[in-house]
């Protein structure tokens, strides 16, 4: 029996196996719109019979886009194009969820293929960041503006707005953004968030805003939906977040609604924007397994995870309930069916859709029972 194939039921969703796409910034959108790009991307992925699938962040307000080529969720006229790639997925059994996020003091970036720097200064598409502190995330990134109690609060209502936003387009769950230095972690580290009002100091006070933008979420969903939560587990740097911190954050969002924490790690920059974390093979997952035992809630593990075996052990080990999934996919769309085929399963093509595991199946069809081609 594989532990991977096995089914995983959170609320109301059943995810028919734990391989999920991991999200991903794709930077091919114009003012937040999901395009061609975006559905050419997900209509490969939704044909390859995975469990779940998280699209990539997608910005709650203008600012909050990492770049000017992320998908947006501000506004009711992103809704249509987002509930294309939902019904996608649906017609072909995946479970799909988005990303809610703000991208903070990292906002405002070129696309990767531009050198992934800030936006240089004259450029038309560049945009004032702001952040919990006046603190840039790395030497020559621009200096993000404090933001002001009333504008935490503005953002709050923001993600809440996005959520019912996300659920008129059909999406099964949510994922909030709260890893890799982007708005929420910005203010759980304490490198990033030297305030002194209730959003900063203690780490209750750091955790206030992911707790307020959780509250937020979780109120806007329907019951039957899950709520997930990344973080960044642990930085590797001083100042950065922490194991312990991490297991006390998964135990209060567990308490306001949070189903499923994603454990990522790293991004929360600092002087010279090095995180000190390595990429091994699943690197991660030993955070998720200690949030999973710390917190008492399922996890979902994700890093350099690109063997069958390895995926099969993470749940069969109990390290982790999901598995999330992000270059090796982009690579091999249908990295579920040779799982299928490398863990022994008795009839691997099922995985996929019944046009492709058809003719995949190992004992061809007689001619008799072939379709007229
Ligand atoms: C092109 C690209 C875009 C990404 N965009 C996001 C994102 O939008 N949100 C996020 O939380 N992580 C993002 N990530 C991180 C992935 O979700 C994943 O955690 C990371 O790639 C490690 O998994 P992998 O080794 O299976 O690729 C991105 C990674 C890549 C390669």
């Amino acid at each position: 029996m594989s532990h991977l194939f096995s089914p995983l039921a959170l609320r109301g969703t059943t995810f028919r196996n734990r391989l999920v796409l991991s999200p991903m910034c794709q930077y091919a959108a114009e003012n937040g719109f999901v395009g061609d790009w975006h559905r050419e991307h997900h209509a490969r992925l939704a044909l390859g019979g995975l469990g779940g699938a998280i699209l990539e962040a997608t910005a709650v307000v203008p600012e909050g886009r990492i770049t000017p080529g992320c998908l947006g969720i501000w506004s009711e006229d992103h809704i249509a194009g987002l509930s294309e790639i939902v019904a996608t997925y649906h017609r072909h059994g995946t479970a799909v969820g988005i990303q809610l996020a703000h991208a903070g003091r990292k906002a405002s970036t070129a696309l990767p293929w531009e050198g992934n720097g800030p936006l240089p200064e004259g450029d038309p598409r560049r945009w004032t960041t702001k952040g919990p502190s006046a603190l840039a995330f790395a030497e020559g990134r621009p200096t993000p503006e404090m933001l002001t109690e009333a504008e935490i609060g503005d953002i709050v209502a923001a993600f809440g707005a996005a959520t019912r936003r996300a659920m008129a387009a059909g999406f099964d769950f949510v994922e909030i953004h709260g890893a890799h230095g982007y708005l929420i972690h910005a203010f759980l580290a304490d490198i990033s968030n030297r305030r002194t009002d209730a959003y900063g100091g203690s780490i209750e006070n750091r955790m206030r805003l992911a707790l307020e933008v959780t509250s937020a979420v979780r109120a806007a969903l329907p019951e039957e939906a899950p709520l997930l939560f990344r973080v960044s587990a642990i930085d590797g740097v001083a100042g950065g977040t922490t194991i312990e911190e991490t297991v006390s954050l998964a135990k209060a969002l567990k308490a306001a609604g949070v189903d499923l924490v994603d454990c990522s790690s790293g991004g929360i920059g600092g002087p010279s924007g090095v995180t000190g974390v390595k990429p091994t093979p699943g690197f991660q997952v030993p955070l998720a397994a200690e949030v999973k035992r710390g917190a008492g809630i399922p996890t979902m593990a994700v890093g350099l995870i690109r063997d069958p075996e390895l995926a099969e052990t993470v749940v069969a080990e109990g390290s982790a309930d999901l598995v999330a999934m992000g270059r090796e996919l982009l690579a091999d769309s249908a990295f579920a069916y040779r799982a299928a085929r490398e863990l022994g399963l008795e009839d691997p093509e099922s995985v996929l859709p019944l046009r492709f595991g058809f003719f995949l199946a190992r004992r061809p069809p007689s001619p008799a029972a072939r379709p007229a081609s």
